[in-house]
C-alpha cells in the first residue's frame, strides 16, 4: 500500500534554515514511520522558483534567475542531505515535467469553465507573491507588513467562488482533511465569509510558466506552486497524496485553493492536510532584521541531526508555535538522550559484555516491563497517527525509566557475586529484559532518531537492517538468546552547554556569511563608530532651556505631545514631540526641559513644530526626557 506524503516547496530566494528543516524533518520521520506500518511511503518536497521576487534576486546576486535557482536549489538538497532525510522527489518549479502539469491542470479547469479572462486592479504585496484583494494602494502586506504595490493586469481567473458549498461539504463529510482544529475552524469560516474569484495568471513578469497560446501569461504562483505535489509524482500511481504537511501560514492556500484547482480540473482530493505551528526564536519570530535566523548545520556539526530532531519533536506540541533556544536543545539532549536513552544503552550492553561474555542470556518472562514494552509500541503509534509526536515520545521515556529502575531493583551487580543457580537465573532474566526493552525502545525511536538508533541497534547484534523494521514484528521475545552482542561505544555522549553553544554560534556566523554570498546579498555592515566632529559643527546647533506651558496629546496620535514652550523669547514655541507614551500632560507642563531652537520646521499631524524636545532613547525607543538638577533661568544656552 503506497503513502504519499509532501512538505511545502521552499521558495529560493531564502537560506534554508531551521523553520524549513523542521517541516521537512517531521515528513522524514512520518515516511519513515509509515514504513514501519508497512506502507511504501514516498516523500516529496522541492523548491519553489519562479516570481517577482526570484528575479530580482538573481539580479542582486549578478546572475541569471536559471543560475540563481540552480545554486538555492542545490543548497536546499545539500541541507537534506547533511540531515539523512529521505527525500524521494525534489521537485523544482522550473522543471519542464512541472511546467507541463501545470499547463496541463490549467486546460482541465479552462475546458471545464472554471476559467475566464477578466481584468485585474488591486493591491500585491511582491514579497510574499500575495495578491492582498482587500487592500487599498498605499496598505501594507498583511503577512510581512511592507507596503503593497497597485497593479492593474488582464489576468484568467478562476472561479472560486463556484466552490464554497463544496468545500464546506468537503470540511463536514472528511472532517480530518484539515488538522488540528483550530486550523480547521479558521478555514471553515474563512470559506463561509464568501470567496471571491482569483487571479491564476499574470502579465507583467517573465520568469514563469507560459500559459499556452496566451503568451505573455503565466502563471501566478500558487497555482504554479501547489500543482508541484502532482508533478513531483506524475505517472507513478501515488495521486491523491495522503497526507500535505506544510506551516500554519499557508493553510487557506492548501485546503482552499488546492481542493478547488483539483475539483475544477476533476482530479483526487489529497486526504489530509496538518498545518503545524510556528518555530520562534528564544519566543521571538525569525527573522533577517531580528538577526535571529538559526540555521541546521551548526547543530547536525555539533550534535548530529538526531539531537536536533528529537528536540524539535519532543520539545514542541506538534501544531503548536514552538521555541527553539540552544540551552533547551543542550538540555534536552543531556538528560534525555545522554542520560536517558544513552545510559540505559550503554550500562545494559556492558552488563551483559561483564557478566555474559557479550552474549545474551536466556529470558524471564519479562516481569513488569513486558507488558509495558506491548502497551508502549500501541501508545506510540497512537500518538504518531495523531501527529502528537511529544506524546509519543514520552511513553517512550516513560519505558526507558521503568527499565532504569528495574535494573537498579534487581541489583544485576549484587547477583552477578552469587554463584547460586536462582541469583544466577535472575541475572540472566534481568539482563534479558533490560536487552530486550533496548531493542523495543530502539526500533520505536527509529523514526525519530535513524542514525543514533542505528548504531544501537548493531550495539545490540541485531542482524537485520533497521530500516527493514516492522511493528508487526516488535513483540516482546523477538531478542533471540545466544545472539552476540556487537561493540560498544557511546551514542549520546555528554554535551558541555558553554563550549557547545560558542562552537555553535561560531558556525552560524560562518553558515551565514556563505549563504549571504549564494543569494547575492551583501552581509549586514558592522556598526561604524559615530564620526567625530568639529566644534564649531556642534556650535551650530542651538540649545537652550525651555519652560513647558501647555501640553495636550494630539489626537489620533498615540505618541505626539502637541507643546507651547517658552524659552525666553517674546512668543512661546510651538513644539511637536514624540512623547506622549512616556509623559502626561500634567507630566509635563511647569517642567524645564532642553530643547533644540534652530531646528528647520516640520509639521507633524498638521501641526507645525518650530523645535525639538531633547531626550535619551532607552530600551525599544522610549524617550527620557533631558533637565537640569539646579533651577536654571528659561532660555539660558547650553553649550
Ligand atoms: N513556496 C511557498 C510554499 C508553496 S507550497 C506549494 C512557501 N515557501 S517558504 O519558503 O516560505 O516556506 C514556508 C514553509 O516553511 C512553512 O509553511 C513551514 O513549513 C516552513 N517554515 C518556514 N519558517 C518556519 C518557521 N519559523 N517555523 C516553522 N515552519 C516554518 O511558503
Amino acid at each position: 500500500m503506497k503513502y504519499y506524503l509532501t512538505t511545502p516547496i521552499y521558495y529560493v530566494n531564502a537560506a534554508p534554515h531551521i523553520g524549513h528543516a523542521y517541516t521537512t524533518i517531521v515528513a522524514d520521520l512520518y515516511k519513515r514511520y509509515k514504513r514501519m506500518q508497512g506502507f511504501d511511503a514516498v516523500l516529496t518536497t522541492g523548491s519553489d522558483e519562479h516570481g517577482v521576487n526570484v528575479e530580482r534576486s538573481a539580479q542582486r546576486a549578478g546572475k541569471s534567475p536559471r543560475e540563481f535557482c540552480d545554486a538555492v536549489a542545490a543548497e536546499f538538497e545539500r541541507q537534506w542531505q547533511m540531515l539523512g532525510l529521505q527525500i524521494d522527489h525534489f521537485q523544482r518549479t522550473t522543471s519542464p515535467q512541472h511546467a507541463r502539469v501545470v499547463q496541463n491542470l490549467f486546460e482541465r479547469c479552462r475546458q471545464n469553465g472554471y476559467i475566464y479572462k477578466g481584468s485585474y486592479t488591486g493591491q500585491y504585496c511582491i514579497f510574499d507573491n500575495l495578491y492582498v484583494n482587500e487592500a487599498k494602494p498605499g496598505d501594507p502586506c498583511p503577512d510581512c507588513g511592507r507596503p503593497t504595490e497597485t497593479i492593474t493586469e488582464e489576468n484568467f481567473f478562476f472561479k472560486l467562488s463556484a466552490f464554497q458549498e463544496k468545500l464546506l461539504d468537503l470540511y463536514e463529510t472528511q472532517p480530518d482533511f484539515i488538522q488540528p482544529e483550530t486550523r480547521r475552524n479558521e478555514v471553515i469560516s474563512f470559506v463561509k465569509a464568501g470567496l471571491t474569484d482569483l487571479s491564476v495568471t499574470r502579465t507583467n513578469i517573465k520568469w514563469g510558466i507560459p500559459v499556452v497560446g496566451e503568451s505573455p501569461h503565466v502563471f501566478y504562483v500558487w497555482f504554479d506552486a501547489l500543482t508541484t505535489y502532482l508533478s513531483a509524482v506524475e505517472g507513478e500511481g501515488l495521486w491523491p497524496a495522503d497526507l500535505h504537511l506544510i506551516g500554519k501560514e499557508i493553510v487557506r492556500f492548501h485546503a482552499v485553493y488546492w481542493p478547488a484547482f483539483l475539483m475544477a480540473a476533476g482530479l483526487e482530493l489529497p486526504k489530509r492536510i496538518f498545518a503545524h505551528g510556528w518555530l520562534l526564536f528564544e519566543n521571538d519570530k525569525m527573522s533577517k532584521s531580528r538577526g535571529n535566523i538559526v540555521r541546521s548545520e551548526p547543530i547536525q556539526k555539533v550534535m548530529g541531526a538526531d539531537a536536533l530532531r528529537y528536540f524539535l519533536l519532543r520539545e514542541i506540541v506538534f501544531g503548536q508555535d514552538g521555541s527553539f533556544s540552544y540551552d533547551a536543545l543542550i538540555g534536552r539532549y543531556n538528560s534525555d538522550l545522554a542520560n536517558g536513552l544513552g545510559n540505559l544503552a550503554s550500562r545494559t550492553l556492558t552488563m551483559i559484555n561483564q557478566y555474559r561474555k557479550g552474549e545474551i542470556p536466556p529470558g524471564g518472562d519479562g516481569g513488569n516491563i513486558a507488558p509495558l514494552a506491548e502497551q508502549t509500541i500501541a501508545a506510540v503509534q497512537n500518538s504518531f497517527d495523531k501527529f502528537e509526536f511529544s506524546k509519543g515520545l514520552e511513553a517512550v521515556w516513560g519505558l526507558i525509566s521503568a527499565v532504569d529502575k528495574f535494573i537498579v531493583a534487581m541489583a544485576p551487580w549484587k547477583l552477578s557475586h552469587s554463584k547460586e543457580e536462582a541469583a544466577q537465573r535472575q541475572l540472566n532474566a534481568t539482563l534479558y529484559t533490560a536487552a530486550e526493552a533496548l531493542r523495543v525502545v530502539t526500533a520505536l525511536l527509529y523514526p525519530v532518531l535513524p542514525e543514533s538508533t542505528r548504531k544501537i541497534w548493531s550495539q545490540l547484534g541485531m542482524k537485520e537492517p533497521i530500516e527493514s523494521l516492522r511493528y508487526d514484528g516488535l513483540q516482546w521475545g523477538g531478542l533471540l538468546a545466544g545472539q552476540e552482542i556487537g561493540e560498544i561505544s557511546g551514542v549520546f555522549p555528554r554535551i558541555e552547554l558553554k563550549i557547545a553553544v560558542d562552537k555553535m554560534r561560531e558556525l552560524e556566523a560562518e553558515v551565514t556569511a556563505a549563504q549571504l554570498v549564494l543569494l547575492g546579498k551583501k552581509p549586514e555592515p558592522a556598526p561604524e563608530e559615530p564620526a567625530k566632529i568639529p566644534i564649531d559643527d556642534f556650535l551650530k546647533v542651538d540649545l537652550r532651556v525651555g519652560l513647558v506651558l501647555t501640553a495636550q496629546p494630539v489626537k489620533n496620535s498615540n505618541k505626539l505631545m502637541h507643546m507651547t514652550v517658552d524659552i525666553g523669547e517674546p512668543k512661546p514655541r510651538t513644539i511637536v514631540a514624540g512623547i506622549a507614551e512616556a509623559y502626561t500632560a500634567a507630566d509635563l507642563i511647569g517642567r524645564k526641559v532642553v530643547i533644540v531652537a534652530n531646528l528647520q520646521p516640520r509639521k507633524l499631524k498638521g501641526i507645525e513644530s518650530n523645535g525639538m524636545i531633547v531626550a535619551a532613547s532607552v530600551g525599544d525607543g522610549k524617550p527620557v526626557l533631558a533637565g537640569f538638577h539646579e533651577d536654571i533661568p528659561v532660555g539660558a544656552h547650553l553649550k
